[in-house]
């Protein structure tokens, strides 16, 4: 697969404030807010098709988007590419005669390697490369987990349990997350969800994220609410 424009970063002084005409003058739905400590930012994500657009405003005056705001002002920071082999795209880049910036591939968000490109092979462009969220999927993520699935093109949140998986996708038994309460409704009342759960194949080029599906804080796992409610089990409810 070529290359594909995963988002587009801008530096922001106020998420707040800026917000505001992504959303209203232009209609973008925001995804929600994130923070990623290690990177000293608040990120806010705006969905634009199979892409995003990224609003990082600085959480810490040593961060480099607060130091880029010093220098240049408010202002499209960089742009990410996602690509299936990181490391081969790299050493494609540094043959073609690109400057890779500081230590090269690194983790980066969504359990990505990333890397970036110097602007000077550019033309004024900071360019950071991503690779797939292999890491992600293959180390922790097997047959029998239950997972959340963040799919794009078109944006879409699933739940699952895992039946296979490979490069090319992951086959899911599992069903829309906005479904899932009413699924287990009906599983409690002992009847059968005439939208219930299904098998479906994802391809990796649709699948934006994959978690496991684990309790988070004080909140339980989709599978132990579902336990909870039913009296039974995910695993023995879809067989
Ligand atoms: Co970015």
């Amino acid at each position: 697969m070529r290359p594909r424009l995963d988002h587009v970063g801008i530096a922001v002084l106020s998420l707040e404030r800026r917000l505001r005409f992504w959303t209203e003058a232009l209609g973008l739905e925001n995804e929600g807010t994130e923070v990623v400590e290690s990177e000293g930012v608040s990120v806010a994500i705006l969905r634009a098709g199979g892409s995003r657009i990224e609003l990082l405003e600085p959480l810490r005056d040593d961060s480099a988007i607060a130091r880029y705001l010093a220098k240049r002002g408010e202002g499209i920071h960089h742009l990410t590419l996602e690509v299936d082999d990181l490391d081969a795209a790299l050493s494609r880049a540094e043959g073609a005669g690109a400057e890779i910036l500081g230590e090269g591939a690194r983790p980066g968000a969504g359990g990505r390697r990333v890397a970036f490109l110097h602007p000077r092979s550019s033309g004024g462009v900071l360019v950071e490369i991503a690779g797939p969220p292999e890491g992600a999927l293959t180390s922790h993520i097997g047959p029998g987990q239950p997972v959340l699935a963040y799919l794009r093109e078109p944006h879409e949140k699933l739940w699952g349990v895992v039946r296979a998986l490979d490069a090319t996708g992951v086959t899911l038994e599992g069903i829309d997350l906005a479904s899932f309460d009413d699924w287990a409704a009906e599983v409690a009342r002992g009847g059968i969800a005439p939208l219930g759960p299904s098998v479906l194949f994802l391809p990796m080029h649709r699948v934006e994220r994959l978690l496991l599906d684990r309790p988070s804080g004080e909140l339980p796992s989709l599978a132990d609410r579902f336990l909870a409610r039913t009296g039974r089990s995910v695993r023995d409810v879809l067989g």
